[in-house]
């Protein structure tokens, strides 16, 4: 069971219209190790992870997840079977509470929106609520409502809704997106914890914190793959140096 790959993404195509945003893509990432996947701005990174979550359909090519072939599947089947995302559009209730707010993702998760439906449901998706509180660092502020929160709080707080549904598999989108040093710090500390029990691939902007918390990197542009391994040889590989790394100097 150990070899069987975390997820593996087999000469995916996608097209939108005429624009190739993934093109014969190849990708195996093995279990127990940070991912992340790195590239200029309309590399196809994000697309990527819109058909591995069944958001849009891929135009030809196989994603397994966990060894179940799983390509073009509805997105909460895909749910379902272990995998979340964080959106960067912001998805958390302002006006209710940070435990409020897991409460809700758990319990839909369970696919109980009504109180009526499930007694025993409700407290698992209580405690469930607790438990992701204390794991994302914000137990102090399980009782401020979500619109009092900083952003790098915030920022917890949706990777905790994605937590709410015990996903084996996190995919988080540019987490620290537009985030101060402080804030940044928090987040990747968390991230890192949170690596150590649930399978993570983050999409990074910040190649210092991608080269300092990654166990494996895979560089993307243009919609293909350029190259993948560990740090040390993303940092010492030409292609990606000319291809990226080189000219990141205005951005
Ligand atoms: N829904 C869409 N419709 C049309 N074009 C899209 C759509 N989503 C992404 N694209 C295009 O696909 C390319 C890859 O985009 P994206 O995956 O968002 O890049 P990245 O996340 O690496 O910056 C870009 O040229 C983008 O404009
Ligand atoms: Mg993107």
């Amino acid at each position: 069971m150990s070899n069987v790959p975390l997820l593996e993404v087999t000469n995916v195509n996608k097209r939108f219209g005429g624009l190739k945003a993934l093109q014969d893509v190849n990708l195996s990432l093995e279990t127990g190790k940070l991912h992340a996947i790195i590239g200029p701005n309309g590399a196809g990174k994000t697309t990527l992870f819109n058909v591995v979550t069944g958001t849009i359909p891929v135009t030809s090519g196989r994603i397994k997840f966990l060894g179940t072939d799983m390509t073009n599947d509805k997105i909460h089947r895909i749910s379902r079977r272990g995998l979340a995302r964080t959106l960067q559009i912001k998805s958390v209730f302002a006006n209710m509470t940070v435990r409020e707010n897991l409460w809700i993702a758990a319990q839909s998760h369970h696919g109980v929106f009504s109180p009526f439906k499930s007694w025993k449901k409700c407290v698992r998706s209580v405690e469930m609520a607790d438990i992701i509180c204390e794991q994302i660092g914000l137990t102090s502020l399980a009782d401020q409502t979500a619109s009092n929160l900083s952003h790098g709080d915030i920022a917890l707080l949706e990777m905790g809704l994605a937590l709410a549904t015990e996903p084996k598999l996190l995919l988080l989108d540019e987490p620290i997106c537009g985030m101060g040093p402080a804030e940044t710090e928090q987040t990747v500390i968390k991230i890192q914890e949170i690596s150590k029990s649930t399978a993570i691939i983050i999409i990074e902007h910040d190649i210092e914190v991608v080269f300092k918390i990654a166990d494996e990197i895979t560089v993307m542009a243009n919609g293909t793959v350029l190259a993948k391994g560990t740090p040390e040889s993303i940092a010492a590989n030409s292609d990606v140096r000319n291809a990226y790394l080189g000219d990141d100097d205005d951005d």
